[in-house]
């Protein structure tokens, strides 16, 4: 565990990856931070987080999450290179509509989707901050690996409950607070990182930046309750079947087997 308060343990796929360092949270500097390294690195470097896949091992073909979105307004938050969008666009939602931070990502989704025949409305905003979005008008808001980045949980929350409709769905994914602990090493599961710790910190990925911190699932849980959310799924189960189609003896496939490594979340505004 570590020692010096300065350096912080970050943990991507089996085991730590770049040095962090303990920061004090500047909304501001996130921004900066964050649009920075997704301007520049876009989602090359965490892989596996556009629908139908939401994280490593979980995937809404086998979960179903969605059921027929066709004629439906659907709204994702921190749409990347737009290729989740497309998924629905392919299933005939009526209407895509996106919020990201990057301009750089909301370019690449736009042309991703007019090379698909598909087309959306894009703003580009911080999740947190208000940016125009009509308020009771969509049948589902969902975010794929994008809800973790918003330097305002309980903010977040409540903006995405207002722009549903009454009973409309909010369904996100993001890393697993357990997996964001543990490593692996000489093939054993090693507890690197205290699970209550939800300081902020910076990491160097790929030689870019990026500011976060690894929220507990309760911090998630009571935010969607005080938002007006009811949670009716959660899904925290690594599929077998993915495990053995990546590499079944890889360190990240044994440290799948054991704990979750991505989780998902279906709400209901009531
Ligand atoms: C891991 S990617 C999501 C990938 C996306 N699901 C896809 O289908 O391509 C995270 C996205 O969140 C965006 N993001 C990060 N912080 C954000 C914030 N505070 N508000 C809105 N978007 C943010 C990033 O620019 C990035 O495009």
């Amino acid at each position: 565990m570590d020692k010096n308060p300065l350096y912080k343990t970050n943990i991507i796929g089996a085991g730590e990856v770049g040095s962090a360092i303990s920061v004090d949270m500047d909304k501001d500097s996130v921004y900066k931070t964050n649009s920075s390294y997704w301007d520049i690195k876009g989602n090359d470097f965490l892989g596996a987080i556009v629908l139908p896949l939401y994280g490593s091992f979980v995937s809404e073909e086998k979960c179903q999450l969605f059921g027929d979105v066709s004629g439906k307004k659907l709204l994702e938050i921190g749409c990347g290179n737009g290729q989740s969008l497309q998924y629905h666009g392919e299933r005939n939602a009526s209407e895509l509509w996106a919020v990201d931070i990057s301009e750089k990502q909301i370019e690449k989704a736009a042309q991703h989707l007019k090379s698909c025949g598909l087309s959306a409305e894009f703003i580009c905003a911080p999740m947190e901050e208000e940016c125009g979005l009509p308020a009771d008008y969509f049948d589902y808001v969902y975010s794929i690996y994008a809800i973790g980045w918003t330097t305002d949980l309980e903010g977040t929350f409540r903006r995405i409950a207002s722009y549903l409709k009454k009973n409309g769905v909010f369904i996100f994914s993001w890393s697993h607070p357990i997996h964001k602990c543990v490593a692996v090493e000489n093939d054993m599961l090693v507890f690197k990182k205290c699970y209550f710790d939800e300081s902020w910190y910076s990491v160097a990925l790929d030689e870019n930046v990026l500011m976060l911190s690894d929220r507990k699932l309760s911090t998630y849980v009571n935010a969607l309750s005080k938002a007006g959310f009811v949670i009716e799924q959660m899904i925290e189960e690594s599929d077998e079947e993915m495990i053995g189609s990546r590499n079944k003896h890889s360190d990240f496939a044994q440290k799948a087997k054991m704990l979750p490594v991505t989780f998902v979340i279906k709400a209901r505004k009531l």
